[in-house]
């Protein structure tokens, strides 16, 4: 990552949203990652930004180029000093919401990436973290 587009975006309202989703989309496209990925990255990034905006108000949003034994990839962590998740099992259920929304951000998002893990604590915040591999490059074509 050559830091062109900066590493992290400070996330005040809805309309930062859009911010995100350009950062986010150009470093995983610097990666190396194909349009399907980054697509599918982009989406959780939207999804987990709308979440910080929608239940705490504000937070940031940060990224990084990850490798693991040769293997590369992006993380993407989402932070808040919002109210936190009670039960993160019964967050990450398809259909659970506390906004009349979808229910389906988080489960959403963990299954578009390769990796997720939330820390939360009532009263002090939650954090996001994501990761995706990119795929050893195929002889035929990209995916
Ligand atoms: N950053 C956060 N801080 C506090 N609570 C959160 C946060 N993110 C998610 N939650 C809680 O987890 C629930 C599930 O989140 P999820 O994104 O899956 O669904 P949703 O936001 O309710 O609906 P949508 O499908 O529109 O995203 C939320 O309703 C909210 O209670
Ligand atoms: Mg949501």
């Amino acid at each position: 990552m050559n830091g062109d587009h900066g590493e992290r975006v400070r996330v005040e309202s809805e309309g930062d949203i859009v911010a995100v989703r350009r950062a986010v989309r150009d470093a995983a496209k610097d990666l190396g990652f194909g349009t399907t990925d980054v697509t599918r990255i982009v989406t959780a990034a939207s999804e987990l930004t709308r979440n910080i905006t929608l239940y705490a108000g504000s937070g940031e949003v940060r990224w990084r180029e990850i490798d693991s034994r040769g293997t590369r990839g992006i993380e993407v962590v989402f932070e808040d000093q919002g109210p936190g998740i009670p039960d993160v099992e019964l967050a990450l259920e398809e259909g659970y919401t506390t906004s009349g929304g979808l229910g389906l951000g988080l489960p959403g998002a963990k299954r578009l990436m390769d990796e997720m893990e939330i820390e939360t604590e009532c009263g002090k915040g939650t954090r996001v973290t994501v990761r995706k591999w990119l795929r050893q490059p195929r002889p035929s074509g990209q995916r």
